[in-house]
């Protein structure tokens, strides 16, 4: 379970998070939604410790992520898969190499053919078998994330964070993206965090929401009470995003 309790966070005097409360319960799928420049991001970084509070705490498992050691950190970051927002894979790099980065670390216990097996597995997961040895050049933006979710696959997370997974992609490729998403959740039992703009998505994956604005939680509840809201805010912010 992942705590978020009174979370305050401000670059160079300008405030963004300005007391999140928000609970996201285990095999839960919480999307997180609100305007570009929100926090979003901010706020997902602060569950893996990317960045820390300056007031409130982020507990996962209810262990206080900013206040653990480096080696206690790096043990609750092996439970995360996190898809960042781009693809950040690496150019230079093929699928294979960019998809087994997790794993190189630990390569002392596990063997090259072992990392090749586990690779292969996430990529059929992905719908990229096959995909190998060609480089993220040589791929469709939707193949690209594809690529970049099997790499957060790799370690088995228990949780996965998704920031922005549709966003650039094509409706059926967003379409694809989804139910990939949704069948994790369900295959993997997972515990996962979408921020998307996309207000399919937020229908078709999402267990509850939960909407950022200026810098609080402004709604938190079921996706279908969101989309029959009749609160002026949430009325304005989906009219802007369904356009
Ligand atoms: N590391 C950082 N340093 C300075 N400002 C940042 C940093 N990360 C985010 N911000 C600012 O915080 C605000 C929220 O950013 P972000 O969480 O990325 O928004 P979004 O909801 O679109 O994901 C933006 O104004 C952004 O410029
Ligand atoms: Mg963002």
């Amino acid at each position: 379970m992942i705590e978020i309790e009174n979370l305050h966070k401000s670059f160079d005097g300008k405030q963004v998070l300005n007391g999140i409360n928000l609970s996201i319960n285990t095999g839960e799928t919480m999307a997180i939604i609100g305007s570009s420049g929100c926090g979003k991001s901010v706020l997902i970084k602060h569950i893996v410790g990317l960045l820390s509070p300056d007031k409130g705490t982020v507990k996962v498992e209810g262990r206080i992520i900013d206040k653990l050691s480096p080696k206690e950190l790096y043990e609750i970051r092996k439970k995360f898969g996190f898809l960042f927002q781009g693809s950040a894979l690496f150019d230079s790099m093929t699928v294979e190499e960019n998809v087994a980065l997790p794993l190189v670390e630990n390569k002392s216990i596990i063997s090259e053919k072992e990392i090749e097996n586990i690779v292969a597995e996430k990529l059929e997961l992905v719908g990229l078998q096959g995909t190998q040895k060609l480089k993220p050049a040589g791929l469709s933006g939707g193949m690209k994330k594809r690529a970049a979710l099997a790499r957060a696959l790799i370690t088995v997370p228990e949780y996965i964070l998704y920031d922005e997974p549709t966003t650039g992609l094509d409706p059926i490729m967003s379409n694809n993206i989804d139910n990939l998403i949704k069948d994790l959740s369900e295959k993997l039992n997972v515990t996962s965090v979408v921020v998307t703009h996309d207000m399919y998505s937020v229908k078709n994956v999402a267990s509850s929401v939960a909407m950022i604005y200026e810098g609080k939680i402004y709604f938190n509840g079921k996706p279908k009470d969101l989309l029959n809201s009749k609160d002026q805010v949430i009325i304005d912010f989906i009219a802007r995003t369904c356009v």
